[in-house]
Order: structure tokens, then sequence, then C-alpha cells
């Protein structure tokens, strides 16, 4: 991923968590997030291999209990995960009732991303917002997609223009 993609993710990061809170990464094997965040973070992900982690597990069934973290952060994980309305559910458990989930989605890949995805999965999700806004309804979370604002033009061309990303925040807001 481009630095001025990090730098933009990790932007929306730090702003949505207050110091001393805890956060969690889930899908965690990319970018170490923890060094921009002012919260302790807590990195997962399915498999051991995807670099330096605290957790390994599976987003469908998180070894936490409820209410425990402050930011649920994940980006470019859904592609990968059958169950969309079971790890949402699993992510709104996990959220403290103040908390943000914050989630960065491909809702369009070009066919080079499709078919890299198809090989090492074998299979492929594109997560549309009708679907992903259901599933944080039946999970008792408001939503609001967040808008690309003026960071738009700062941002790397394969970052934004290749992948088109759907950038998710939620909470209990009322
Ligand atoms: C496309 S990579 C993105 C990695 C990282 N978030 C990034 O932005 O570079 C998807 C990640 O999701 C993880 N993953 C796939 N299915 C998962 C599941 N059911 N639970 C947790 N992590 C999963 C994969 O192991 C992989 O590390």
């Amino acid at each position: 991923m481009a630095k001025s993609g990090e730098e933009f993710i990790a932007r929306f990061l730090s702003r949505a968590v207050s110091p001393g809170g805890l956060a969690l990464e889930y899908g965690a094997g990319g970018v170490d997030y923890s060094r921009f965040l002012p919260a302790r973070l807590v990195r997962t992900d399915l498999t051991a291999d995807r670099g330096r982690l605290e957790v390994c597990c599976d987003i469908q069934a998180l070894p936490f209990r409820p209410g425990l973290f402050d930011l649920v952060f994940g980006i470019a994980v859904f592609v990968y995960v059958p169950d969309l309305e079971g790890a949402i559910a699993e992510l709104a458990r996990v959220l403290a009732p103040q908390g943000r989930l914050v989630m960065f989605e491909y809702v369009r890949m070009i066919n080079a991303y499709n078919r890299h995805y198809k090989k090492r999965a074998g299979y492929v999700h594109t997560v549309g917002l009708g679907r992903l806004g259901r599933a944080l309804n039946s999970a008792g979370l408001n939503w609001r997609r967040l808008d690309l604002g003026p960071e738009k033009g700062r941002l790397a061309p394969g970052f934004i223009a290749r992948r088109r990303w759907l950038i998710v925040e939620a909470g209990r807001w009322s």
C-alpha cells in the first residue's frame, strides 16, 4: 500500500480513539498501525504468519469479552469473510458502548485484484454498502459512510482510483 494511503488511514484512526483507550485490529496482516494510535493496539489475524500479532483468531469468533474495545478496525478483510453478518455481529459484541468501528473495504476491484484474491482464497467477496449497512443495523449499530473530503487529492492513485474504497464508521451513538 502506498505510504500516503497508510497516512490517510492512520489519520482516521488516530481521531477515532482517545488516548489511553484500547483498540482491536482484525485481519491485521499488513501495516502496523500501533505507532499512529494514541491507544494500545491488539493486532489479530486468522493466520499466524502475518507479521506481529497479539492474537491469532477468526473474526467470526473473537476470543474477547463483550464491550472490551474503544476502537475496532480492519482494512480489506471482508473480501475473505463468507459470513459478513456473523462477523459484523462479533465486531459489535466486542465494541465498548461508546466505541467506534471503522471499516475500510474494497467496493470495486479491477480484474487483476479479483484474480489475485480468487487464487489465494478460492473466492472473493466485494462488499456493498447495502448489505453492510443492513448487517450493521441488525447488530444494533448506527453507521455512516465517511467522506474522503479534501484529502482525496493527496492519495496515491493506486490506493483509491484502482481499488475504490468504502469507508464506514459505526457505533451506538443516538
Ligand atoms: C487483504 S489482507 C489485508 C491485510 C491488512 N489489513 C492490510 O491492509 O494490508 C486480508 C487479511 O484478512 C485476514 N483474514 C482473512 N479471513 C479472516 C478471518 N476469517 N478472520 C480474521 N482475519 C482474516 C487474512 O489473513 C489477511 O491477513
